[in-house]
């Protein structure tokens, strides 16, 4: 079975073509991080018209890199949410009105959804049942997952999602958008040791986090420390360092209580922050401690992608679930 897949939540505009006997045999992502970059953060309407103007050469894009044709293609699946309620209606439009005219059944995907699924995309894939840890700008949360479409929330943020924090942190650091990946770069300079960052939620019980403290820890911190001092780009490497720090060990403390609750060996990592270098690291080692083992795709299957969309409608439309005509998009879609 081949599955054509269309994510445009935000901003990026990806487009995949997965394969049941040979896996993701085209895929392409069109970033447009250089048109929002002028103004700080995805402007949504500027969003809907770029994912406009993409889709279409990147679908012709994908496949000629298959080499296929469009009537073997026995499926199409969209990110349905939850995004930018524009942007998602380009992907539904466009996937609905190409499952019409190919005459083949369309599926609407959970983008989360596809975020938890990408790991079992590479070679080896993780086997269930697993922890995953759903880290990107929109979300947070540690989900026990049993098969494809039997998840348990365990927790999640009660405020900043990971990455939001990681992006609203770089603002602070004067760093340009996209924030979080900028912010790692500037972190690596960083000392370790000069400054030590709560882990906010580790102190009790629970698998909840919360972030948004930290940020303002951060503002504050920088703020003392640059008028207190003259070496101002050190400091704002290892203020970048130390919140860096504290996010992915709050992130390591809460994936190992969580494994050591449900008794399970295998943490699963997906969505953008997962791309963090620092994160892959700290968890790797701490699963080979638990006796267990971390598995995260590569980075361009961490961030918004085609791929994971395709992959998650591929287990949908095997399973026999398809939708009528009428799409709509969900800007809010609870998993
Ligand atoms: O999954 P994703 O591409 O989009 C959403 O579904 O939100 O995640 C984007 C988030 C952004 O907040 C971005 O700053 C963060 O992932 N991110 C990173 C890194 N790469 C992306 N955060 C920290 N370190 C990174 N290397
Ligand atoms: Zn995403």
């Amino acid at each position: 079975m081949r599955v054509l897949g269309i994510e445009t939540s935000c901003d990026e505009t990806g487009v995949a073509l997965y394969d049941s006997d040979r896996g993701l045999i085209g895929q392409a992502v069109y970033s447009q991080i250089e048109l929002h970059a002028a103004y700080g953060g995805v402007v949504p309407e500027l969003a809907s018209r770029d994912h406009v103007r993409k889709l279409l050469p990147l679908l012709q894009e994908v496949l000629e890199q298959a080499g296929v044709r469009p009537r073997e293609i026995d499926g199409v699946a969209y990110t349905a949410g939850p995004g930018l309620v524009g942007a998602l209606l380009v992907g539904a439009g466009v996937g609905r009105s190409l499952a019409w005219v190919w005459q083949k059944p369309a599926v609407g995907v959970h983008h989360m959804e596809g975020h938890l699924l990408a790991p079992l995309l590479e070679e080896p894939a993780p086997s269930f049942p697993f922890v995953a840890l759903l880290v990107s700008g929109g979300h947070t949360q540690l989900v026990e997952v049993e098969a494809v479409g039997r998840y348990r929330l365990l927790g999640e943020s009660v405020d900043d999602a990971a990455g939001e924090a990681f992006d609203k942190t770089a603002k602070i650091l004067d760093l340009p958008y996209p924030g979080g990946p900028e912010l790692a770069r500037l972190a690596e300079r960083g000392d370790p040791g000069r400054y030590r960052f709560p882990r906010p939620m580790t102190d009790r019980p629970g698998l909840d986090f919360s972030f948004s403290g930290l940020k303002t820890y951060t503002l504050n911190a920088l703020r003392e420390e640059l008028a207190a001092r003259d070496d101002r780009e050190q400091t704002r490497a290892d203020v970048a360092r130390a919140f860096e720090e504290a996010v992915v060990d709050t992130l390591v403390i809460k994936c190992r209580r969580a494994v050591r609750e449900m008794r399970v060996g295998t943490l699963v990592l997906a969505g953008g922050v997962s791309a963090n270098r620092r994160l892959r690291e700290r968890m790797e080692r701490m699963m080979r401690d638990e006796g267990g083992r971390a598995y995260y795709p590569r980075p361009a299957l961490c961030t918004d992608n085609g791929a994971m969309i395709a992959f998650a409608g591929y287990q949908r439309l095997a399973a026999g679930q398809h939708e009528p005509l009428a799409f709509s998009a969900r800007p809010r879609w609870p998993m």
